[in-house]
């Protein structure tokens, strides 16, 4: 029985409660479905959650990819869109916002993150280099391979261990890479790909004395960093909330100053930017910059499009401006961290501290029964769809892929499932309803039998891979 004292109850009258800086104006229904309609779904798509139909899911956690609400400005944006196929006047929107609020000199706008990997790898990596970077991301990784690149993780140690509390897990190890340039040269290295903050790593942030430190690294040797600022704001919140001396700095003067120790960035801006579609490269290297903006027409599209219609470029131009708000990107984050501490409350294994833009499981601790052959994160994605219709992804052995040398999986020590919080989309009761079905599924983990692959596609086959029950 709660019997409140007159100090707890103090504590209750003194709370204070943030909320989202925001109220919902337009709704789109969702649709809930039977135990039989998603075991049929389940089975239809392979056990692989990629390849479920959304109609068929509840709660969608895939990804905060491109799932973003816009704003009511976004979308008046829309109707702003200037479709010349050359020059338009969006363009040079965002053209102007991205100098303004990443700080960087020359623009190149692509249709998503992937699209500016490509034209970076292509531009600034010789076959035979090496590619160190804080951790992989799936695509960034596989396009510095197809450029000829060999990516080396010099991720600090810390980043590979769920439960270690560094509050910047997501930092270089000044003495891995330290290493790697005395044994190959720095003539080797064709950049550093620092991600803020780290995907796979749980959404770990890096902190501006890492960065600080590596820019004098490599000024030492003449490297240049290209930063993967695809969640580069959600890591200066981090900062702000974390380092000392920034706690009293808006998060758009961090985000500035941290990029001010790159070289030049790319980004999927259908992350942090708040929109559904596009991408941007931007470099401070005008040699480089001429490459970039020749080689986008092959691949994207004219230089004032890069793939995007000019309402995409309205609305990013639009968003970028909102994501930079403090009050947005701390009820953004501090959502994420509502789900996490419920999971925390009820002894849920999950990666801590909690990160940026999702909750990662730990289908090791859920599944200590099972191999990691047979698909823990997987089969943990399947298990939680199947008990709420909620969509995970798997973070694990699956996305990590196969080492092209010798053909056997990678084996990463973070075998993870992901719950992905999109921004502006779901509310504090859609995460309650998150975290039961989340404990649901651990109370029955000894049950768990695992699968095994029966399809694999050749590049990225967590997105297309079949798998049937063991
Ligand atoms: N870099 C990071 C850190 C990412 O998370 C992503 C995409 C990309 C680059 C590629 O960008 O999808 O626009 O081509 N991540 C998505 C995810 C797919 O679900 O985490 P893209």
């Amino acid at each position: 029985m709660h019997d409140p004292t007159p100090q707890t109850m103090g504590q209750q009258f003194g709370r204070r409660s943030w909320a989202e800086p925001w109220k919902i104006k337009m709704v789109e229904p969702l649709r809930t479905t039977t135990p039989a309609q998603r075991e049929a779904a389940l089975a239809d798509a392979g056990y692989n959650t990629f390849l479920l139909k959304s109609e068929d899911v509840y709660i969608d956690l895939l990804t905060d990819s491109g799932t973003n609400a816009m704003s009511d400005r976004q979308w008046a944006g829309l109707m702003l869109g200037d479709e010349a196929y050359a020059g338009s006047r969006n363009f040079y929107h965002l053209e102007s916002t991205i100098q303004e609020v990443y700080g960087y000199s020359y623009v190149v706008p692509t249709h998503q993150g992937r699209g500016a990997e490509n034209l970076l790898s292509r531009a600034a990596i010789r076959p035979g280099q090496f590619v160190p970077g804080n951790m992989y991301f799936t695509t960034t990784r596989l396009h510095q391979e197809l450029a000829g690149g060999i990516f080396v993780d010099v991720i600090i140690d810390e980043a590979h261990d769920p439960y270690n509390l560094h509050p910047f897990k997501g930092n270089i190890d000044l003495n891995k890479l330290e290493a790697l340039i005395a044994r190959e040269g720095a003539d080797k290295i064709a950049y550093i790909s620092l991600a803020g903050t780290v995907n796979m790593a749980g959404g770990q942030p890096v902190s501006m004395a890492n960065v600080q430190a590596l820019r004098t690294l490599c000024d030492r040797h003449g490297i240049k960093i290209y930063l993967d600022a695809t969640r580069m704001v959600e890591n200066a919140l981090f900062i702000q909330e974390r380092e000392a001396g920034y706690a009293d700095q808006p998060v758009a003067a961090i985000l500035k100053e941290f990029c001010s120790y790159t070289d030049g960035a790319w980004i999927s801006a259908k992350k942090d930017s708040l929109v559904n579609i596009g991408g941007w490269l931007a470099v401070n290297d005008w040699p480089l910059f001429e490459e970039l903006r020749n080689m986008v027409v092959i691949f994207e599209g004219l230089h004032t499009y890069g793939g995007l219609a000019g309402r995409d470029m309205e609305a990013m131009a639009i968003g970028i401006r909102e994501s930079i708000e403090d009050a947005y990107i701390q009820a953004r984050v501090g959502q994420v961290r509502y789900l996490g501490e419920l999971l925390l409350d009820w002894e849920v294994p999950i990666v801590q501290p909690v990160g940026g833009h999702a909750i990662f499981l730990d289908a090791r601790a859920f599944y200590e029964h099972l191999p990691q052959t047979a698909f823990p994160a997987q089969t943990l994605a399947a298990a939680l769809y199947l008990d709420s219709g909620i969509r995970g992804m798997e973070r694990g052995i699956v996305s990590a892929g196969r080492d092209a040398s010798t053909g056997d999986h990678y084996y990463p020590k973070l075998e993870l499932t992901r719950l992905t919080i999109p921004r502006r989309v779901y509310t504090q009761a859609h995460m309650d309803v998150v975290a039961e079905s989340v404990k649901a599924v651990y109370d029955a983990r000894g049950q768990a039998r695992g699968l095994a692959m029966v399809y694999e596609p050749k590049y990225l086959r967590f997105f297309q891979a079949r798998f049937a029950p063991l």
